[in-house]
């Protein structure tokens, strides 16, 4: 541990605040267990990705097999696999979606789908959302709108942002419906003031993720749709964390049928055993470069290991009916978490699609005030993460935001024992909260005696 503190970096953290960080030494199911043997509710798939949960067979057994024949292929010949892969993903995603490349990462895969998208538009400017996340590049960070971004600011040329339809806390100050969707009349708006021709891409998650934790209202993504056909504009579907099964169809974009134009995945395609991305585009975007130059590439794009591991994770996921069984427990622990908000007022809101949900946390559920505030280095989510530990429970805390995605394999039990751990966990931060206050509330000098 003292090694690791020395010379490792933990991610998206002050370091120092980082210890002591938990320690992995096993996993199976929807289970891992520490160097110390304790055991801990996985509900979060480790970071999105662990759809399978752990030490799937049929995924292990195929990345055995596959590093026995070869471990290292260039991204320039062809193999069976990968034709197969191709051909399988092309089959399940929607529309006319036909053509992939293959990387090693999400962040990797919307740094192509934006390069793709200027080159195929010959328009210079990325639109995302203020709470977005769509990688960890210099273009990929820089674009979104998650306050990570302020690390690389002023950031890449050409990246704008707008405003989402975060319902909860609507920057027009209206509700959903009665609203008309109004933030996207807004962005119409916005894109005509930039000029419509100057636009490659709008890239949004159908569910955001850790940068805001909220599906899209329904409605929302057909409207972009028909934004982006009227100025000629390409729809970048970011289904990293969305994508296969995580919301309780097979990708987040099949809710309200729409089809877009580049679908970016990772995460789930290998369900994280092995790092793999991909962007699947339409024939507009593959058309384009039958004739050009596609100036992009990686060594270890479609590397065997994680195509065996793809190929593997498709048949799991429907062989064992896992992303039905997303669309069932995702309703069950949305009952269930709507339940824990019966019993505690700490939670503003309720939110999520499948397995991908979010509890927002609030000192005052009538000013919605944030229990934290959103900023990177915020100390209290460190701390929440810590109780969770403690009890047993691995989730997302970020900011105000407590995100639960537990792998699609989970069941009813699971998810009744990972809510008990987690209402344990808000009585203790809801004595903090009140601690906290009484303390803030203590007047610096005695309270006078009362008179005799
Ligand atoms: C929506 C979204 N896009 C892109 C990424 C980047 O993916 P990766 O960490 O594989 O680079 C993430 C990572 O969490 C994500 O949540």
């Amino acid at each position: 541990m003292a090694a690791d503190r020395q010379h490792i970096f933990i991610p998206w953290t002050v370091q120092e605040c980082e210890d002591p960080v938990l320690e992995f030494a096993g996993a199976e199911g929807v289970y891992f267990r520490d160097r110390q043997g304790r055991r801990y509710l996985d509900f979060l798939s480790q970071l999105f990705n662990c759809n399978l949960g752990h030490g799937n067979r049929r995924v292990t057994e195929a990345i055995k097999r596959q590093a026995e024949q070869a471990c290292c292929i260039s991204p320039q010949l062809l193999t069976a696999e990968r034709s197969l892969l191709s051909d399988e993903l092309t089959a399940l995603v929607p529309g006319d979606l036909d053509k992939c490349m293959f990387v090693n990462s999400g962040s990797e895969a919307n740094e192509l789908a934006f390069i793709m998208a200027r080159m195929v538009t010959g328009r210079p400017k990325i639109f995302a959302k203020y709470r977005s996340y769509h990688g960890t590049t210099f273009n990929t960070l820089g674009t979104a709108g998650d306050p990570r971004r302020m690390a690389v600011e002023p950031g890449p040329a050409g990246s704008v942002r707008f405003f989402d339809p975060y319902c909860y806390r609507c920057d027009f100050g209206l509700t959903y419906p009665d609203c008309g969707i109004h933030c996207l009349k807004a962005l119409e708006r916005q894109i005509e003031l930039e000029n419509p021709s100057t636009v490659a891409a709008v890239v949004v998650e159908p569910v955001t993720g850790a940068a805001g934790g909220f599906p899209l209202p329904e409605g929302y993504l057909a409207g972009l749709r028909d934004l982006c056909d009227r100025h000629g504009i390409l729809l970048i579907a970011d289904e990293v964390i969305t994508g296969f099964g995580r919301t309780g169809a097979w990708f987040g974009v099949n809710h309200d049928s729409v089809v877009p134009d580049i679908m970016v995945m990772a995460k789930g395609i290998t369900s994280g055993y092995v790092p793999m991305g991909a962007v699947v585009v339409s024939p507009r975007i593959s058309g384009h470069f039958e004739t050009r130059m596609l100036p992009i590439g990686s060594t270890y794009a479609a590397s065997p290991l994680a195509t065996a591991a793809a190929r593997a994770c498709l048949v799991a996921y429907q062989e064992e009916g896992c992303v039905e069984n997303a669309r069932r427990m995702g309703q069950l622990l949305m009952d269930e978490l709507q339940g824990l908000k019966q019993k505690h007022s700490i939670i503003g809101d309720v939110r999520g699609k499948g397995l991908l949900t979010c509890l927002e946390l609030v000192t005052d559920r009538a000013t919605r005030q944030p229990l934290a505030p959103p900023v990177v280095d915020a100390q209290l989510p460190i701390r929440i993460r810590r109780r969770a530990w403690a009890e047993g429970l691995h989730l997302l805390a970020r900011a105000n935001l407590l995100m639960i995605a537990p792998p699609l394999i989970v069941t009813p039990g699971q998810i009744r024992e990972g809510m008990e751990q987690l209402s344990r966990v808000l009585f203790w931060l809801e004595a903090e909260v009140r601690q906290q206050r009484e303390q803030q509330t203590v007047p610096v000098s005695p309270a006078p005696l009362p008179a005799s």
